[in-house]
């Protein structure tokens, strides 16, 4: 039998940082992972993966199509593929083994296997044909999300897949269908459309992007049509049929659509497969989340859990946040997370970032809001960038002026939208913003001027 003082079962964005928090905090810490790699879906088949493919698309496509514009002449572009999918390994393996590097640093034991509860605290875990106990007077579930199934959408594996077969294929799709205009949809849909794919988005809604600004997912939805994504919205999927290389996906009301391959990116659901919750009485809720209070504890005296396992948005930087705020909480009495404050990016071209309320979710809780807008194509280091699609848009509490939301489409959002995150933790006014200096020529400057524009005051537009 192995003793530690805390355990963390899984090596995700939100397990890993929760370890490193907790040793720095001086306690003896574990991790358990099943996978070689430690890094969780964010750094082997996520965030980290498909933003190299997404780079490395963009520079394909900038070269082909966008160079010439800057009077850069390149000659043909070429694509090679496999070269391609091996920077994106390579970028991959630098990053989980900067998480292994962390666990040396910080004194982590770990320990590779699937765990499971044996008792309230204690866990087996099994890997490698053996079986190992661990005792520890504290355990934090991290263990992620899984991909949620489609009904009659059967996964292969190859030609019906998730975005982990996205993230490879070995050949560019003449025809890829993505089913779900979500932040997985969108961004390996661009990824392939870039590479040369036809691309066809089937969306259940009749909106991109659910649960975005509603305004600012409609100026996107204009710019990706403009750039040949096709969308199908309204679309109801009931069934996929391979027969050798071809996919036929069909549809309720609709004709069925022929491709070379389909990828489902229909949002994801906790994972707690064999965590054996049942022998320490842990029930999940109706959408599969274990249910925590506001210090992340379960209802089973020293289990904790954090991340996509629980309620909330599956985001990589809010498992860590929660991370942080849970051993810190159980080791200092203090630790929290303020989830008005998290933002979302979606990192197409232009990238979509949004932190805070969206106008509709002002508009149905009745608060009064004040709205300041400022469109690229009025920056200047937007226009040197030739980068004019989109606009900043920032939401204030009309009587006490107080940053409520701020949402970005455009050049680089998803950096932007940091100082916005910023402005909302420290309770900013759009004034705040408004009267801080942001250096010229920057795209920040954009985030100023709407700032000024809450106040009808905008010097540029
Ligand atoms: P998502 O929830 O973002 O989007 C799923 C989309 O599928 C929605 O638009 C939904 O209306 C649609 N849909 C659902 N059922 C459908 C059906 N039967 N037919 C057609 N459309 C249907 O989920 P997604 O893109 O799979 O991503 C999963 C999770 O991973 C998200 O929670 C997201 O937060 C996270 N993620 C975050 C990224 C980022 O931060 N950039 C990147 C990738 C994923």
């Amino acid at each position: 039998m192995k003793r530690h003082d805390l355990l963390v079962i899984g090596a995700g964005p939100g397990g890993y940082v929760a370890a490193v928090r907790a040793a720095q905090l001086g306690l003896d810490v574990a991790c358990v992972e099943k996978e070689k790699a430690l890094g969780g879906t964010c750094l082997r088949v996520g965030c980290i993966p498909s933003k190299a493919m997404l780079e490395s698309s963009e520079l394909y496509a900038e070269a082909r199509d966008g160079m010439a514009r800057h009077g850069v002449v390149v000659g043909d572009v070429g694509l090679d593929l496999k070269r391609m999918l091996k920077r994106k390994e390579r970028v991959i393996k630098t990053s989980t083994s900067g998480v292994e590097y962390l666990f040396k640093k910080n004194r982590i034991t770990r320990y590779l296997g699937h765990a499971r509860f044996a008792g309230r605290a204690r866990v087996l875990v099994s890997g490698d044909g053996q079986e190992t106990e661990i005792e520890a007077k504290n355990i934090i579930i991290a263990t992620g999300s899984k991909v949620a199934a489609l009904p009659g959408v059967e996964l292969d594996g190859d030609r019906v897949a998730t975005s982990t077969e996205a993230l490879s294929y070995d050949e560019v799709p003449a025809h890829l269908v993505v089913i779900g205009a979500g932040y997985i949809g969108l961004e390996m849909g661009s990824v392939w459309l870039r590479l040369g794919s036809q691309v066809t988005v089937l969306e259940y809604l009749d909106r991109i992007l659910p649960g975005m600004d509603a305004e600012t997912a409609q100026e996107a939805h204009k710019i990706f049509r403009k750039q040949g994504m096709m969308f199908e919205l309204g679309s109801k999927v009931i069934g996929a049929r391979v027969e050798g290389n071809r996919v036929t996906v069909e549809r309720d009301g609709a004709d069925a659509i022929e491709c070379d391959r389909v990828l489902v990116a229909v949002g994801r659901m906790p994972n707690t497969d064999g965590l054996g919750l049942d022998a320490i009485g842990l029930a999940i809720d109706e959408r599969g989340r274990i249910p925590v209070d506001d210090r992340f504890a379960t209802a089973v005296k020293g289990v904790y859990a954090i991340g996509d396992v629980i309620r909330g948005a599956m985001l990589a930087h809010k498992a860590e946040e929660e991370g942080v705020a849970c051993v810190e909480r159980m080791v200092t009495g203090y630790g929290h997370v303020n989830y008005d404050a998290i933002p979302g990016i979606v990192y197409t071209h232009p990238e979509v970032a949004s932190v805070g309320r969206t106008e509709e979710e002002l508009k149905e809780a009745g608060v009064e809001y004040r709205k300041g807008t400022c469109p690229f194509r009025a920056n200047g280091r937007a226009r040197a960038l030739g980068q004019l699609d989109g606009k900043v848009k920032i939401l204030a509490d009309a009587r006490t002026d107080r940053v409520l939301g701020v949402h970005i489409l455009g050049p680089r959002a998803g950096d932007l939208i940091a100082e916005a995150a910023v402005a909302i933790s420290f309770g900013a006014s759009s004034e705040d913003i408004a009267r801080s200096s942001h250096a010229h020529p920057t795209l920040a400057e954009a985030v100023k001027e709407a700032a000024l524009d809450v106040d009808g005051r905008a010097l540029n537009i």
